[in-house]
């Protein structure tokens, strides 16, 4: 999630993948201003160029993470997204009503157990381990398969600290026992953390 992440594609809309524009003119239309930034688009697109078996994504959004990772996904690759707020659902499903292997779910986070195990599975929405309980590795990926958590501040130190306290958020991922994690840093403010479940 990021604050501005939708003012943020404000000049680049001839650079973006279409489906990315068409999402980031939905988010500007609705007001919602928490889409992902390009700098972490750009990333999911290439991870979801890697993925062979499906995808997840807990917190549409107004699809614009969504929008990167169906410009990048390999033809055939099932894409389920996930989120809870009705008004987002219709109108992301309108957005790509003419888009295949799609599927969008009205609900918690937690229907995206149904829908798995995930080659890549991006938690924006429920399941990223900051507010609530992070999602279950095992039970979500494929072996092999990737958990990406966005909206990260660059690490600085270790152990990985939030306002003073253990930062329980990232720990999660770090200390999982089927992941390797690491974080990307890519921008002076904003990391991600990717994590692989072992083969
Ligand atoms: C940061 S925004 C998602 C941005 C989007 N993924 C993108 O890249 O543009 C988070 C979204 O998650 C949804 N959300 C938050 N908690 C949720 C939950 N427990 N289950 C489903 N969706 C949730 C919010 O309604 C919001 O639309």
């Amino acid at each position: 999630m990021s604050i501005s992440g939708t003012a943020s594609y404000a000049d680049l809309a001839a650079t973006l993948p279409q489906p990315v524009l068409r999402a980031v003119e939905l988010a500007e239309r609705l007001g919602f201003d928490q889409s992902c930034r390009p700098e972490h688009g750009r990333l999911l697109q290439a991870l979801a160029a890697g993925a062979a078996g499906r995808i997840g994504e807990t917190g549409t959004g107004c699809g614009v993470g969504l929008g990167w990772l169906l410009a990048g996904r390999r033809p055939g690759v099932r894409v389920v997204s996930v989120e809870r707020e009705a008004e987002r659902v219709a109108a992301v499903r309108e957005l790509f009503a003419d888009v295949a292997d799609l599927e969008i779910v009205h609900g918690d986070w937690t229907a995206i157990g149904a829908h798995g195990p995930f080659d890549l599975l991006v938690l924006d929405g429920g399941g990223n381990g900051k507010q609530s309980a992070p999602a279950d590795p095992d039970a979500l990926l494929t072996p092999g398969g990737t958990l990406v958590v966005d909206d990260l501040t660059p690490l600085t130190a270790w152990p990985p600290t939030h306002l003073g306290r253990p930062d329980t958020g990232r720990t999660a991922w770090y200390d999982h026992p089927s992941l390797l994690t690491t974080e990307v840093r890519l921008a002076p403010d904003l990391a991600t953390l990717l994590a692989t479940r072992r083969p």
